[in-house]
Order: C-alpha cells, then sequence, then structure tokens
C-alpha cells in the first residue's frame, strides 16, 4: 500500500495538546477557560495517565506546618539539581508553584488537611527552610494518592470547559509544512475505528511524558514510551540533559512498584543487613531525607559492600511499622496497599525490601519557561521553534537540572501546563485561519507508517524490547563508568540496528496493539541511545550521573546542559547550551554553585 492511499480526516484547532497526564491537562483545561479551542489527543483514556500513579504530593512554600519561602524551594531546587537547573526557569516554578496549588485547592483537589482545616504538608527529601538550615514541610499531600486527586480534577475542569478530547487515539508523527519547516500538526491513528486524523493546529503541545519503559525496572506505567521525544527527534530537534535518569530509592524489590518518599517524609527509615540506619553515614543531617541521587547511591553501596538484605543480599528494607496502624491508614493508605500486593508485607508488622528503581527523565524536549520549544541555532542557544511547546516530564525547562527532587513533578506540570495555556492565549488569536497544508505534508508520516504496519522482519517487537531495557538497566545505571558506558554504547548501537528486522505480525489498524508497541519501541529506542551515548560524552558526575571515572563535579568545563540529535541510522550528534545561572528578577539571589552535601 502506497503512502496516498491512506484516507486522512483533518481536524483545526487553535491548539492541540499530545497527552492528558497533568501537564497536558492543566494545559488543556487553561486554553480552553481562556476562549482558545483546544484538542487534547491520548492515547489512554486521561485519568488513566501515568500521573494518576503520582504519590506523595505537590511542593509550594505554602507554609501551613511551620516557616517557609519559596525563595528557601528555589535554593533548594538549584541545589537539588546539581546546578544544572536554569535559575530563571526554577525561579518561575518556585514562585508560580503557590498560587497554582492554591488554584488547585479551589478547583476541588481534595487535599488532606490540618486541624486548622489548611492543606497538610509533608517533608520531602532535599526540601529545607533557611538554606539548608532546617527541615520544611513543603509538599502538599492527598494521603499518598495525589496525583490521582489532581488528574480527576484536572479532567472535570477541562471537561466543564468543553475542551475536546480524542481519547485512544495514538500520535505517530509530527506534521511539518514542507515550505517552510514549520511544525503545524500531528497525525494519529484512532485505535477504536483504525481511522488516520491530522490534527493541525497554531500551537502543537507536548505532553507525553517520559519514557521510564525505556529500562528493564521503573515506576513508569507500560505507556511511559516517550512518544514526544521519539516524534521531536524525528523531525530532526535535539534533545537535552538525556543523560540524567532519576532512580528513585524505593521501589518494591521485583516489581519495581513506587513506595513514596512521603513514607520517609512521614518518619519511615531504610536498614541494611546489620540492621543499621545506614542512610546516617552518608547524609549526617538529612539523613533518609536527603535527595534521591544521594539515597540510591547509598542503598547500590550498601548492597555491593554486602549489607544488603534477603537471600541474595540485593535489596534493603524500608521500616514504617515504627509509625503506627493509624498513620499508616491516614496518610499512606496506598502503599500499605501496595507493599501487601506486590511485596506480600503488612507495613504494620514488617519493613518492606526495596531497591533503587528508574522513576524519572530529568532530560527530554528543551524549553524556555513558556513552554516553548528551543533549539540551538547558530551561537543562539535559545531559538524558538514557532508553533511547538513542551511540558511535563517530555520536557526539560530546565527546572530539575541533574536531579529532580521529590514532589516537584506534579508541580511542574501545573506550573508549566499553567505556562502554555497562558503564552498561547497571549501569541495565538481565537479561530485564526489555518494554513493550507499540501498532500505531501503527510508523507513522511504516512510512509513511516504503512513500512511498520507491513513490517515483515525476523524480530518481533517484544524481543527487541526487552533487550533494549536490559542494555539500559545493566550499562545506563545508578553507577556508571567509561567501560560499562563504552559496552553500553555498542550494545544499545547493535539493539536500534536491530529494530531494522521488526515484524509486526498484525496487518490491521483497529486496536492494533502490536503496531502500537511497535511505534513505542522506535520511541523508546531514539531515547534509549541519546542516554547511554549522552552519558558516555560527559565525563563527570553531576546529580543523577555518577561516574565512578570521574567522582567529582566539573563546573568548569561541565556546567552545561548536552543536546543531543539521533539520526535515521542512530548516531548521535552533540552541541552544548548555557546553564542560566542567573534569576528572572531580583527578588531571590542567584546560587552560587558549591559542594553538595546533605
Ligand atoms: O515518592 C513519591 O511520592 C514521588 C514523588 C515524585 O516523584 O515527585
Amino acid at each position: 500500500m502506497s503512502a496516498e492511499s491512506y484516507k486522512v480526516e483533518t481536524h483545526q484547532y487553535d491548539v492541540v495538546v499530545v497527552g492528558a497526564g497533568g501537564a497536558g491537562l492543566r494545559a488543556t483545561m487553561g486554553l480552553a477557560a481562556k476562549g482558545l479551542s483546544a484538542a487534547c489527543v491520548t492515547k489512554v483514556f486521561p485519568t488513566r495517565s501515568h500521573t494518576v500513579a503520582a504519590q506523595g504530593g505537590v511542593a509550594a512554600a505554602l507554609g501551613n506546618m511551620g516557616e517557609d519561602d519559596w525563595r528557601y524551594h528555589f535554593y533548594d531546587t538549584v541545589k537539588g539539581g546539581d546546578w544544572l537547573g536554569d535559575q530563571d526557569a526554577v525561579e518561575y516554578m518556585c514562585r508560580e508553584a503557590i498560587p497554582a496549588v492554591i488554584e488547585l485547592e479551589h478547583f476541588g483537589v481534595p487535599f488532606s488537611r490540618t486541624k486548622e482545616g489548611k492543606i497538610y504538608q509533608r517533608p520531602f527529601g532535599g526540601m529545607t527552610t533557611r538554606y539548608g538550615e532546617g527541615v520544611a514541610q513543603r509538599t502538599c499531600a492527598a494521603a499518598d494518592r495525589t496525583g490521582h486527586a489532581i488528574l480527576h480534577t484536572l479532567y472535570t475542569q477541562a471537561l466543564k470547559h468543553d475542551a475536546k478530547f480524542f481519547v485512544e487515539y495514538f500520535a505517530t508523527d509530527l506534521v511539518k509544512d514542507p515550505r517552510d519547516g514549520r511544525i503545524t500538526g500531528v497525525l494519529a491513528i484512532d485505535l477504536n475505528e483504525g481511522t488516520l486524523h491530522l490534527f493541525q493546529g497554531h500551537a502543537i503541545v507536548l505532553a507525553t511524558g517520559g519514557y521510564g519503559r525505556a529500562y528493564f525496572s521503573c515506576t513508569s506505567a507500560h505507556t511511559c514510551t516517550g512518544d514526544g521525544g521519539g516524534m521531536a527527534l524525528r523531525a530532526g530537534l535535539a534533545l537535552q540533559d538525556m543523560e540524567f535518569v532519576q532512580f528513585h530509592p524505593t521501589g518494591i524489590y521485583g516489581s519495581g512498584c513506587l513506595i513514596t518518599e512521603g513514607s520517609r517524609g512521614e518518619g519511615g527509615y531504610l536498614t541494611n543487613s546489620r540492621g543499621e540506619r545506614f542512610m546516617e553515614r552518608y547524609a549526617p543531617n538529612a539523613k533518609d531525607l536527603a535527595s534521591r541521587d544521594v539515597v540510591s547511591r547509598a542503598i547500590t553501596m550498601e548492597i555491593r559492600e554486602g549489607r544488603g538484605v534477603g537471600d541474595h543480599a540485593d535489596h534493603v528494607f524500608l521500616n514504617l511499622a515504627h509509625l503506627g496502624a493509624d498513620v499508616l491508614h491516614e496518610r499512606l493508605p496506598g502503599i500499605s496497599e501496595t507493599a501487601r500486593i506486590f511485596a506480600g508485607v503488612d507495613v504494620t508488622k514488617e519493613p518492606i525490601p526495596v531497591l533503587p528503581t528508574v522513576h524519572y527523565n530529568m532530560g527530554g524536549i528543551p524549553t524556555n519557561y513558556h513552554g516553548e520549544v528551543v533549539q540551538k541555532v547558530g551561537d543562539d542557544p535559545d531559538v524558538v521553534v514557532p508553533g511547538l511547546f513542551a511540558i511535563g516530564e517530555a520536557a526539560c525547562v530546565s527546572v530539575h537540572g541533574a536531579n529532580r527532587l521529590g514532589s516537584n513533578s506534579l508541580l511542574d506540570l501545573v506550573v508549566f501546563g499553567r505556562a502554555v495555556a497562558n503564552r498561547c492565549a497571549e501569541v495565538i488569536k481565537p479561530d485564526t485561519l489555518h494554513r493550507e497544508l499540501k498532500g505531501d505534508a503527510l508523507e513522511p508520516a504516512l510512509t513511516r507508517l504503512d513500512k511498520l504496519r507491513h513490517a515483515d522482519g525476523g524480530t518481533p517487537t517484544a524481543e527487541l524490547r526487552i533487550k533494549m531495557q536490559k542494555t539500559m538497566q545493566a550499562d545506563a545505571a545508578v553507577f556508571r563508568t567509561a567501560d560499562t558506558l563504552k559496552q553500553g554504547c555498542a550494545k544499545i548501537d547493535e539493539v536500534y540496528a536491530g529494530f531494522a528486522d521488526i515484524k509486526v505480525t498484525d496487518r490491521s489498524l483497529i486496536w492494533n496493539s502490536d503496531l502500537v508497541e511497535t511505534f513505542e519501541l522506535s520511541n523508546l529506542l531514539g531515547q534509549a541511545v541519546a542516554t547511554m551515548h549522552s552519558a558516555e560524552q560527559r565525563p563527570e558526575s553531576r546529580g543523577a550521573h555518577a561516574r565512578e571515572d570521574f567522582p567529582d563535579r566539573n563546573d568548569v568545563e561541565w556546567m552545561k546542559h548536552t543536546l543531543v540529535t539521533v539520526d535515521d541510522n542512530g548516531r548521535c550528534g552533540f552541541d552544548y547550551r548555557p546553564v542560566h545561572a542567573n534569576p528572572m528578577t531580583d527578588d531571590v539571589k542567584t546560587v552560587p554553585p558549591k559542594k553538595r552535601v546533605y
């Protein structure tokens, strides 16, 4: 079948949002509320998006439970990101956190409450008062189901404002106008009907989440396949800081299910086979509430040095029983159930077996703090790509730098989802006429679709996927060296090349999960290659990128963002952007780099 033989229905909206997690929904509802026509194209029903799994909370310096200030939050976030975050964007996020969370409250998010009726806030790793002196209670929680509460509320808000949803539509590729290369749309398959759709918009917003499923063990849903990042790479755009992959210290041993950091915020602690609270040695002040990269490395060290628990001494324990059944029931009901189902553990009596597990991608599609995608053109590192936005885990603003602090992710979703809606309302006039696209604009996306649909090689998608996941798990791990990364690059390049031999069995377009998984694998593969090679080319340790052969941070040469492109043959190209070292305003002072200790 040729590309011309596909019938494609065209839809035109002021703005098209791809993805219906927290960021996509906040953008969609905001756009609709501002009078723009907004379509949200999503491969899963909105309230099944991965944000639903976010547990511990959303950070904002409300000061409901003690002293706090958004400037302390700003400082913690810059330090937590090991000075790779752009300080202007960090200022924007931490300052906007307060109105953004109050707005969520007004939208109807059922936050847990203090006795006085204020939003309940718990401590989280790396969140301090007075620039590192005290412990901040900054993370606003709805028990341990905060993402669930936010996602459902935002969806109802979007419906209230008459946003249009295209549910179970899988977006395959961005569509460019061949006349000037402007991105003007996205091609999607209606999975239910098996029909093809072009969504045209004056702005396309990628809110497609992270690519956790490039790894074997992760807290991410099976749907977290980095579809936006894959589309951006195929459109020739560079991704940023892909070497920075966060391991959450407490995934359940075996299944990888998330046990919230909020459990340590409520007083839980880690122990090794000797029953020692080992975090005291690695982070004497913050202990179990040090930032995630520090705790994940500490657990890995304990296991390596023979102090792991279990038959294979290959994990550690998270102790919660001392908190008592009442606190566990009120504050941590979700993880109590998860531990029972996935670890067979009654948390009121026994510790949970845990292991660092891939949780979050700090890297992604580079943007400024309006959510506009930026690329380096000539000597200018911040050139806006007209009409293209990215938000949430798909994006790299960069507010999280080399390591995200827990509860800054739900925050990033709502702050930058809101920022995109505001920006679009500034620059797009409702109902402006759309460009007329010539037929050949769709040619590259349709040709690719047809090729994958009829792929008749010898390698089933699942077989290649597991090879990719095992390679990433082994060689782009918590600790890295030149040798493991060299080997990892060779292996991941081989896996990438294996995609030429992919086999799709189902040729139909109706609920063809075989084809969808193949599209998803191609998205994952581009980002897996980008991650491994980006890690190999950065000879320093910063945040989540821990090189045993280069144990120190090198601010002189490497305080810069990595930009990586991946061509059709899987070859990476590298360039760099300077970190924005100064905040947006004089309301807060630049945080100068220093040694990062907790
Ligand atoms: O541990 C957690 O509840 C996860 C929160 C986050 O990643 O922000």
